[in-house]
Order: structure tokens, then sequence, then C-alpha cells
């Protein structure tokens, strides 16, 4: 009985969340940026990195050629991995800047002349295939997270000196640092087979995350926009090995895993200190909503790669050489792990603007006014 009552008033909760989230689809060209912060700051992964990959000498992770960047301007890759934008375009977009702070590689050198002669708006430093973790992808040579701090670091510090300490200090704690990161760590988990339990490997995941946050809080930064995990068992190349082309369970329990604990985590630092602001986004619950209901979201596939070759279009990569889907605007994936433009452009609409039950306990278009 008990049970019952709470599954339906659950799915209820989705269903009028689901009805939420439509009505602000229909309202996207109204979704003005109501207070643009003064930066934007962007860490993380492939789901936000926007050309980092493409100057780190000898990484494997890169979406610097054809098909990648079909959608984009011109039809350049630039080091997306989409078809055009990425999240962090799309958010950046809805905060009232043009796209994504560019990549801290693309500055040049020395930093400071670049910081004397260009208006500032941000840096981005994700890099595909990072994680929390050290040696996340380290042999295919990305920068991990707390690589990328360092170069938050250098940069605060340079900052400090072309601008001086309170203005410096005035600018990040209005700035937003907007953090997705956390899938490579977990489908590292899984392709080692390792004998830690997966609450265990969590929670070490967790300890990286405080003192990654607690780094950037001690370094200036004050608001933090924070995106989960996808359902990393529904991505096309991990569906290919299960049986009927379904999501791995084992995949998908932890990413949401990985949320509960992220969300338990935020609370806790926030009660330790207090001027410390958050939004953290359920990229699951995002994603598997639209898993569940695409027609509402006019999406018609969302197991298929668009871009790539063989079964589910994902046995491989994506490439000039690869098959391209007819309608890209259809399709929840771009290639065999990320999603389209038309994907992330729900996700970034979602976590600007997006009720508590996907981005609590504020969305960004909050997080920013406060
Ligand atoms: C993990 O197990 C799978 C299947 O049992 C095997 O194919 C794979 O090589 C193993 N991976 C590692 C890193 O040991
Ligand atoms: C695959 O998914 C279908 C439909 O959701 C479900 O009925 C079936 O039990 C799943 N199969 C396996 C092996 O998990
Ligand atoms: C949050 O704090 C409580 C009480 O100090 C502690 O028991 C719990 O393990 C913490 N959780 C996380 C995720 O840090
Ligand atoms: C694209 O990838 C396929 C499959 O891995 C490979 O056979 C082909 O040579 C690649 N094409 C290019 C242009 O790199």
């Amino acid at each position: 009985m008990e049970n019952r009552y709470l599954i339906s008033l659950s799915s209820f909760g989705i269903t009028f969340s689901l009805l939420l989230v439509m009505v602000l689809l229909a309202l996207e060209p109204m979704l003005g940026s109501a207070a643009k912060p003064p930066a934007i700051f962007v860490l993380g992964d492939s789901t936000v990195d926007v050309g980092t990959n493409s100057y780190l000498q000898g990484s494997q992770i890169r979406a610097d050629f054809p098909h990648y960047g079909i959608d984009f301007p011109h039809s350049r890759p630039t080091g997306r991995f989409s078809n055009g934008l990425n999240g962090a375009d799309l958010l950046a977009r809805l905060l009232g800047y043009n796209s994504s702070p560019r990549p801290f590689f693309s500055l040049g050198t020395p930093l400071e002349s670049y910081l004397r002669k260009h208006a500032f708006r941000g840096v981005s430093f994700a890099s595909a295939g990072s994680g929390l973790l050290y040696l996340t992808n380290s042999e295919l040579i990305v920068v991990p997270l707390s690589e990328q701090i360092k170069q938050f670091a250098t940069l605060q510090g340079i900052l400090t000196d072309v601008r001086g300490s309170e203005a410096t200090q005035a600018m990040l704690q209005k700035s937003l640092f907007c953090i997705s990161i956390g899938s490579n760590d977990l489908f590292g988990y899984v392709a080692s087979n390792s004998t830690i339990p997966s609450q265990e490997f969590i929670s070490i995941l967790m300890q990286e995350y405080e003192t990654h946050i607690k780094a950037l809080y001690n370094l200036g930064a004050r608001k933090f926009g924070i995106i989960s995990v996808p359902p990393l068992g529904c991505c096309p190349k991990i569906r290919l090995s299960e049986e009927k082309g379904n999501c791995s369970k084992a995949l998908n329990d932890l990413a949401q895993d990985f949320y509960l604990a992220l969300d338990a985590l935020l609370y806790n630092i926030t009660s330790e200190i207090q001027d410390l602001k958050y939004s953290l986004g359920n990229a699951y619950l995002m994603t598997i909503t639209v898993i569940n209901n695409p027609q509402y979201f006019h999406i018609k596939n969302v197991d298929t790669a668009c871009c790539g070759f063989g079964k589910l279009n994902a046995e491989h990569g994506c490439n000039a050489t690869a098959n391209l889907c007819s309608n890209r605007r259809d399709y929840l994936f771009w290639d065999q792990y990320h999603p389209t433009q038309a994907a992330a452009n729900l996700a970034a609409n979602t976590l600007y603007a997006g009720p508590p039950l996907y981005v609590s306990p504020i969305n960004f278009a909050q997080l920013v006014q406060l």
C-alpha cells in the first residue's frame, strides 16, 4: 500500500517535471540572461571540453577531425565531442555569452600578456577522458582534474598580479565554476573488473571531489554549477555488449549511486562552508527521462550513434569515413558515448531553468543571481 503510494507519487513527480521541461523548451527563446556572471570557468571531461585535447601532444582522445563539428559554423571540427555545440557552449549562451570560454592552452604564453590585451570572460580547462582520479585514462594523455585546478591556480595568480587581489577576488566570487566529471572514473572501474566494492569506490571518488572543490574554494571560487554523470550504461558502445542492445544495469546503478553520494557530499560541504553555493544537475534523471519518453522531446533514436560504424553505429568511433545519420536532430547520441547538440541543448535548458527534481537545491539561473 505504502509502496504503491510512493511509486505513483514519484511517477506523478516525473510526469509533472516532464511537463515543466516541455514548457521550458517552448519558452527557450525567452530564456534571457538574468545575471551574466563576470566569467565562467569550466572543468571536467569530454562533456564540456571545447578543444583542450587538440593541444595535448600524443593525446589519443580527440575530436579535431570530421565528422565532428559538422553542424558547427563552417562545419569546422573544433575538438568538441559533438556534431555542433556542446553542453558548455549551450550553458554559456543561456548565461549571456556566445559560447563556452576558450581552452586554457589557447591563451598562449606569457599568460600575462594575453590577460593585459583581451577582455576576460573565463577559461575552459576541461579535458576529454579525464577523471576525478589522477590515473584515470592517464595512458591516453589527458589533463586530470587535479591538473586542471593547478592550471586555474596559475591563472588566478597571474590575474591577481595584473588586476590586483581585491578585484580578482570580487570577480571570482561572482563567477560560475562549472564542473562535469566522473564518467571516466566509473567506466574505468567497470573495465578493470576491480575487486573494490562499488560503494567503497564511490566514496574514494567523493573524497577526491571534496578535495578538488575545497581547493577551488581556497583559490576564490564560490559558485559551483555541478553536473553529475548520465546513464552511462545506455551509451551505444556499452549497449553493444548487452543482450538486445539494452542498457547496462551495472553502469547505470553506479551512475545513480554517484549522484546520490555527490548530493550528500555537497550538502555536507555547505553545512561546513556557508558561503559556498552550488547547483547540482541530475544528468542521470534528465537523460533517462528522454530515453524513456523520447517522443516528448522530439527525439526518434535513443540507442544508436549518429556517426560511426557497424551495429548500433557504435562498433567503431566517428571519423571522416563513418556512416552519418540523415537527421542529426532526431538522435540522442552523436557518437559511441556523446550526445548530439540537440540532446545537449535539452540538458543545458534544464540545468539553467529546470525544477528541483532535475537541478537542486537551485538551478543555474538562480545560482548566478545570488
Ligand atoms: C575483465 O573481465 C572481462 C570479462 O570477464 C575480460 O574480457 C576483460 O579482459 C577483463 N579486464 C581486465 C582489465 O582484466
Ligand atoms: C531488455 O530490455 C527489455 C525491454 O526493456 C526487457 O524486457 C528485457 O528484460 C531486457 N533484457 C535483459 C536481458 O535485461
Ligand atoms: C556527511 O556528514 C555526515 C555527518 O558528519 C557523515 O556521516 C557522512 O558520511 C557525510 N557524507 C558525505 C557524503 O560526506
Ligand atoms: C575510420 O575508422 C575506421 C574504423 O576504425 C577505419 O577503418 C578508417 O580507416 C577510419 N577512417 C579515417 C579517415 O581515419
